[in-house]
Order: C-alpha cells, then sequence, then structure tokens
C-alpha cells in the first residue's frame, strides 16, 4: 500500500534543516510559497489535517482538511478551433478542493479574491456572489514569470464549454479561499495573487501524484467505444495504485467523466504529502456497462 508519500521525508528534513535560514529555499515549494518555515520550527504543528482536534497554526495545517484532488474525463472541450484542446494519453485538472473533514464543503469563503466570471452556485446562504471581471489568472500567471506552470496548465487544466483561464478562476475562488493555508496573511511579505500562483503550483504538483490514465492502463481499462468495464474493475486499478478508493463519477449514460482522490495533507497541502482515503461520497457510475470513451476526432493535442 503506497498510502503516505515516504519519499518526500528527506526533502522534509532539508526544510527542517534550512528553517532558520532568512534565505531559505525548497526544492519541494516554489518560489511564491507561504513562510512554512516557521511551521518546521514548531514541531507539533506538523499534523496531518483533520487528525488532531488540539489548535494547529492555520496556516501550517489546512482546517477544512479532507483535500480532494478532482480530475476529469472529457471527450471534447467545444473550443477546439481556438487550439484548446485534450492532452493526450491523460485525464485533464479538475481541481484541488479543501472539504470539511466530514465530507461537506464550503464555498467562496472570500469575496475580496473572487475572480469566477460565473459563479456556481450564483447565490451562497441567501448572497450573491459578486462578479469581479477583469482579473486574467493567466496573465497573472505571466506577470510572476511562470511561463512553465502555465504552460503545463494550459496542457492538463482544460476546460470544457469555456476558455481555460476562466475555469482556473473558478477553482480558485471558490475553493481555494477556503484552504486555511493560502490565506494571504501566511505570506511573508506578501505580494497581490502570490497565492494564486502558489495554489497553482500546488494542484499541480498533486495532479502529478494520480496518474489516472496510467493507472487505468495498467489494468488494462482503456479508452474504447465499444468495450464496457465494470465498476469493481475500475476501482481495483485505482485502489491498487494508491491503497484507497476514489469517488468514481458517471454521466446519465454509464460515461465514465470523474475521479476524485481523497486524502489528509501532511501539515501544508503545498508540500505534496498526502494520505489517501476512501471516498466519503460513493460512485455515481452503474455496476456495470461503465462506458470509457475515446475522445472525439481533433480534440486531443
Ligand atoms: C496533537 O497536537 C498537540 C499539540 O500541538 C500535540 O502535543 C500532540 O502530540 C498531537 N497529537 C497527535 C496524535 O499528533
Ligand atoms: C434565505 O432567505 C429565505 C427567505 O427570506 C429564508 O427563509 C432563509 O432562512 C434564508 N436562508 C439563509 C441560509 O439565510
Ligand atoms: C477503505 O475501504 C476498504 C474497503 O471497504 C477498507 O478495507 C479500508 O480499511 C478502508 N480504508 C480506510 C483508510 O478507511
Ligand atoms: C467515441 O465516442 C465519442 C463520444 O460519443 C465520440 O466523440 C468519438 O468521436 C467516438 N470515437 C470514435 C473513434 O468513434
Amino acid at each position: 500500500m503506497r498510502a503516505f508519500h515516504w519519499q518526500l521525508l528527506p526533502s522534509l528534513a532539508l526544510l527542517r534543516a534550512v528553517a532558520g535560514s532568512p534565505s531559505f529555499s525548497s526544492p519541494v515549494l516554489g518560489p511564491t510559497s507561504p513562510h512554512l518555515a516557521q511551521c518546521l520550527l514548531s514541531a507539533p504543528a506538523y499534523t496531518f489535517s483533520c487528525e488532531n482536534t488540539t489548535a494547529v497554526n492555520t496556516c501550517c495545517v489546512p482546517t477544512q482538511g479532507l483535500v480532494l484532488q478532482t480530475q476529469f474525463w472529457d471527450t471534447y472541450t467545444g473550443l477546439e478551433a481556438q487550439g484548446q484542446k485534450l492532452p493526450w494519453k491523460a485525464w485533464t485538472i479538475h481541481g484541488l478542493w479543501p472539504d470539511n473533514c466530514d465530507g461537506t464543503f464550503e464555498s467562496y469563503c472570500d469575496f475580496s479574491r473572487q475572480y469566477d466570471p460565473k459563479p456556481d452556485p450564483p447565490v451562497l446562504n441567501n448572497v450573491t456572489v459578486p462578479i469581479v471581471p477583469g482579473v486574467k489568472l493567466d496573465e497573472v500567471i505571466k506577470s510572476f514569470g511562470r511561463h512553465d506552470l502555465l504552460k503545463y496548465m494550459n496542457k492538463f487544466w482544460v476546460a470544457q464549454g469555456q476558455p481555460s483561464p476562466e475555469f482556473w478562476a473558478h477553482e480558485f475562488s471558490k475553493h481555494a479561499t477556503c484552504f486555511s493555508t493560502f490565506d494571504t496573511t501566511c505570506y511573508k511579505n506578501y505580494k497581490q495573487h502570490e497565492e494564486v500562483v502558489n495554489f497553482f503550483d500546488t494542484v499541480v504538483q498533486a495532479y502529478k501524484q494520480y496518474p489516472t490514465y496510467t493507472f487505468l492502463a495498467s489494468h488494462g481499462i482503456l479508452p474504447s467505444n465499444t468495450t464496457t468495464y465494470t465498476l469493481r474493475a475500475v476501482l481495483d486499478a485505482l485502489e491498487a495504485a494508491t491503497g484507497a478508493t476514489p469517488h468514481v463519477g458517471c454521466g446519465a449514460d454509464g460515461q465514465l467523466n470523474e475521479v476524485w482522490y481523497y486524502s489528509h495533507s501532511f501539515g501544508a497541502p503545498q508540500l505534496g504529502v498526502f494520505k489517501h482515503l476512501n471516498t466519503t461520497f460513493g460512485a455515481t457510475c452503474p455496476e456495470s456497462g461503465i462506458r470509457y470513451l475515446l475522445r472525439a476526432p481533433g480534440s486531443e493535442a
């Protein structure tokens, strides 16, 4: 069972060694990371999210600590003509979500960081989610010089029916604003939108740990418009890879289209160390007759 990424611990030890240094840098954390060195110096701050009810530094461990890395299997984007295509032999990123420990969740936790042009839900507890147009997060990423990150996101974080940067804005404003470890106060000498770039880096790092296409392919589960699969076979493949049962989602016609991987993060999710857990939500796929469809011609890059 590979429930915990022990191979990252040498990096943590390195972090601990340099934590006191003002010129602190890390191979794990991106240049826009919060001041996580503070967490390493206060020993008990490090714990798995949701597993210690004693008050911890909320910059070090997320308060809404059931962490979900969510992915899509789409067969088209609708914006192929504009070059927005799906990656060959890879699922795409949906997001990284901070659920409450019991699996319930909150949304749009900070209206001052609302960049989503299409809030969903549009009204939350009787308050209309404001729409603040004009902040283009792809431009924000570029302004931090992170062309590498932008390139990766354009390839693997691909929206359907809307330009991908609008979808990134949705994911940031709806979900990341509820992650306490991305609060702007957690950053030393905070620079506007630093946490946005840090969140996107964190999502990419988590996504890379769950190569769903490969997990399924290694058990002979490949896209096909003629073969169907059982739920047991899909779950067997994903459980063998992660040691836990994710949520798998299907459309009305049994079309496999989502996987959500559940975890508790060791300290901040920015560190990328996750303990895999079973879904709290079950599956929305039929027991048999699951269709894992080929992408439409011209939709893959
Ligand atoms: C929970 O946190 C407290 C205080 O930070 C610490 O003393 C204790 O050892 C922790 N318990 C576990 C099980 O990690
Ligand atoms: C929303 O407004 C309706 C009608 O005024 C009221 O009945 C309901 O309790 C409100 N809900 C919340 C969550 O405030
Ligand atoms: C996940 O579910 C399986 C099967 O029900 C069970 O054997 C296992 O203990 C569960 N794992 C966790 C971490 O709860
Ligand atoms: C497979 O099915 C999908 C979804 O209906 C469709 O878009 C695609 O073109 C089909 N591919 C082939 C090769 O038939």
